[in-house]
């Protein structure tokens, strides 16, 4: 794992942090000594991720966030920032599939959530972090898209594609409107991850037939995703702005 020296000290907020990427993310800013606020509805698994990071020594925070709701993300970035004294970085993980059926037969509320989630929660995160990151020297955006929202491939659900196209699109609009604020925002598109959740749900026949298809012949974990978010975080990546940025072993090519 590279090590940034200027991303010690710097404030970090992670929506999904509970579990998966989200996690794996805030681990990864924590070995940087980045100081990470963990944002999640689910606030039990939220605090056994910074029990695990705090006795690393670095400094972590917990606040129950409900992505979707304005007062929610609203209040948990006010404490972010009365708690580390401002925020740099907002990493938006938190997000997830719908059913996997084709438009006809999705019912209209599995719609509504899908994207709600997806996408008004990286809107609202986005929204209202705005503030914060134009006090920041280095405001950054990173978003978690998805393969499927940059092309179709396998099966997927038609809100959740539509969604994380829509968040792609989100990115590149502020991309140009906090450009001029010194602040970046780019996204990321994961192939199918080896989250525990994955590795939970697909057999290793299953698993193994997907990464014969990459030119890599493997799954991404969790890491190979975060480990790309520090990097945009970082000062390196300064010069990237309303990127999309395709981690699929080169499943796809754009
Ligand atoms: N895992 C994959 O294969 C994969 C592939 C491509 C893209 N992605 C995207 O990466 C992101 C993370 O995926 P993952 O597999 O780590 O997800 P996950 O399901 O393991 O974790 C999602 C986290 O989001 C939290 N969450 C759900 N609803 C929330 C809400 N309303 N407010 C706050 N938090 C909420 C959950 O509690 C959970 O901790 C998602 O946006 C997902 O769409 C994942």
């Amino acid at each position: 794992m590279a090590i940034y020296p200027e991303l010690k000290g710097r404030i970090a907020a992670v929506t999904g942090a509970a579990q998966g990427i989200g996690a794996s993310t805030a681990r990864e800013f924590a070995k940087q000594g980045t100081l990470v606020a963990l944002l999640d509805i689910d606030e039990v698994g939220a605090q056994q991720v910074a029990t695990e990071i705090k006795s690393t020594g670095a400094r972590v925070m917990t606040v129950r966030t409900d992505v979707t709701d304005d007062k929610s993300v609203t209040d948990a970035l006010a404490k972010v920032a009365a708690e580390f004294g401002g925020i740099d970085i907002l990493v938006n993980s938190a997000g997830g599939y719908g059913k996997l059926t084709g438009v006809e037969e999705l019912p209209i509320d599995d719609w509504d959530r899908t994207v709600t989630l997806n996408l008004r929660g990286t809107f609202l995160m986005c929204k209202r972090v705005i503030p914060y990151l134009k006090k920041s020297k280095a405001g950054r955006i990173i978003n978690v898209s998805s393969i499927s929202g940059r092309t179709l491939f396998g099966s997927t659900s038609p809100a959740y594609a539509a969604s994380k196209a829509g968040v792609i699109q989100l990115t590149r609009f502020l991309a140009i409107e906090l450009g001029p604020s010194g602040i970046t925002s780019n996204s990321i598109a994961p192939i199918t991850t080896l989250t525990p959740r994955v590795r939970a749900l697909r057999s290793e026949a299953n698993i193994e037939a997907i990464a014969a298809q990459i030119p890599l012949r493997r799954l991404p974990d969790p890491e190979d995703h975060a480990n790309a978010m520090v990097f945009l975080a970082s000062d390196s990546a300064s010069y990237l702005n309303g990127v999309a940025l395709d981690i699929n072993g080169g499943r796809i090519l754009m």
